[in-house]
C-alpha cells in the first residue's frame, strides 16, 4: 500500500528531483504539495512547483505557503538555482492554479480528512511547518512523522556551519525539533554524498522525457557540476522514505541554534550524548550511495 505523504518545498532544482521521485516511486502516495520561501521567493517556487505538475499532467493539489522565515529577512540561494529557481527548461504556459487555501489551511485539512496520521516531508525551510506547529497543535497527532532535508552534523553550506534550510529560518526549526514529533533529519552528512555521477546525467536526456527536462535543469544546478557530479540533496528525503536500508540512523539529541551571531542556524547534533538530553532526532549519518544511485535510475525509469 503506498505510503500517503504531503511534501513541503521551496522548488528549487533538486526539489524538482524530489519531486519526481515522490510522484513516481510505487512506494509512495503523494496528496498534496506545500510551497514555501527559501531557494527563491515563494511565488516563484509556487510558480515552479505548478509547472513540474503540468509537466507531469500530475493531479496534485498544491497551496501557497510562507513567503518570509518567522522571524529573519528572506535570503535565497538563486545563486544555485538560478533566479528563477528551475533555471534552464522552457516550461510551457498553463492555467492550473493552487487551491484557494494558504499552505497552512491545506495541510490542516488533509490530515484532518486523512483516516491515518500522514507522514510530512519538508525539504525548504522549516517555516510552513512550525506555523502549522504554532496555530493547529492538535494536528500534531495525525502527524505520523516527518521526515526533512536539512541540517548537519558537521559543517554547514549556507553559513561555516548552517544548512540552507535551517539556517534559512532558524526559529522555524528550533520549534520543529523540540516539538515532540518524530522527526528524520536527512543532513548534509548523507546528502553531499549523494552525489549522480556524470556519466548518469549524461543519459538522462535519452531515459525519456523526464529525464531530458532534468538534464535541462541540472546542467544549471550549481551544487557540484555536470562534469563532477551533482548533489541531489533533497532526493534523499524521498529516497529514505522509498528506501530506508540505504541509511544508517542514530537517535540523538538535536538543537537548534538561534542566538549565536556567528552560529545561528546551526544544528547542534550530540551524537555523543555529552548533554545527557532525550533523543529528539533519529539523524541519517551515512548512505549506501550506490544503492541510492540504484535507486533514482530506477525511479526516474518509472516517470513518463
Ligand atoms: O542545503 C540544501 C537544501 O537547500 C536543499 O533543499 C536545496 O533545495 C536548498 O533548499
Ligand atoms: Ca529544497
Amino acid at each position: 500500500m503506498p505510503l500517503p505523504i504531503i511534501l513541503d518545498t521551496d522548488p528549487g532544482i533538486d526539489d524538482a528531483a524530489a519531486i519526481a521521485a515522490a510522484l513516481f516511486s510505487p512506494a509512495l502516495d503523494l496528496q498534496l504539495i506545500t510551497t514555501v520561501a527559501g531557494n527563491v521567493s515563494v511565488e516563484k517556487t509556487t510558480r515552479n512547483a505548478l509547472q513540474l505538475l503540468h509537466f507531469w499532467q500530475a493531479d496534485v493539489p498544491v497551496a501557497q505557503g510562507a513567503s518570509t522565515p518567522l522571524l529573519r529577512p528572506a535570503r535565497d540561494a538563486a545563486y544555485v538555482h538560478g533566479e528563477s529557481g528551475m533555471e534552464g527548461y522552457p516550461f510551457v504556459e498553463h492555467r492550473r492554479q493552487t487551491l484557494d487555501k494558504p499552505a497552512l489551511l491545506a495541510i490542516r485539512d488533509a490530515l484532518i480528512n486523512a483516516p491515518e496520521p500522514v507522514t510530512l516531508v519538508a525539504i525548504g525551510p522549516l517555516t510552513n511547518i512550525a506555523l502549522l506547529l504554532i496555530q493547529y497543535p492538535a494536528c500534531r497527532e495525525k502527524i505520523r512523522r516527518l521526515v526533512i532535508m536539512g541540517g548537519s552534523a558537521g559543517r554547514g553550506n549556507f553559513t561555516p556551519t548552517g544548512e540552507f534550510n535551517i539556517a534559512i529560518d532558524p526559529e522555524a526549526a528550533a520549534r520543529v525539533f523540540a516539538s515532540g514529533l518524530e522527526i528524520v533529519m536527512c543532513g548534509l552528512d548523507v546528502t553531499n554524498k549523494a552525489v549522480l555521477a556524470p556519466e548518469f546525467l549524461a543519459s538522462l536526456p535519452g531515459l525519456n522525457r523526464t529525464g531530458k527536462m532534468l538534464h535541462a535543469l541540472f546542467s544549471h544546478y550549481r551544487s557540484g557540476s555536470m562534469s563532477t557530479g551533482l548533489r541531489m540533496h533533497d532526493l534523499c528525503a524521498i529516497a529514505w522514505l522509498a528506501r530506508p536500508e540505504l541509511f544508517t540512523l542514530k537517535p540523538c539529541f538535536v538543537a537548534v541554534e538561534t542566538e549565536g551571531r556567528w552560529t545561528a542556524g546551526t544544528t547542534v547534533v550530540d551524537i555523543d550524548g555529552r548533554y545527557e538530553q532525550p533523543a529528539n532526532v533519529q539523524v541519517a549519518l551515512d548512505l549506501d550511495v550506490e544503492g541510492f544511485r540504484g535507486w533514482v535510475a530506477e525511479v526516474l525509469a518509472l516517470a513518463p
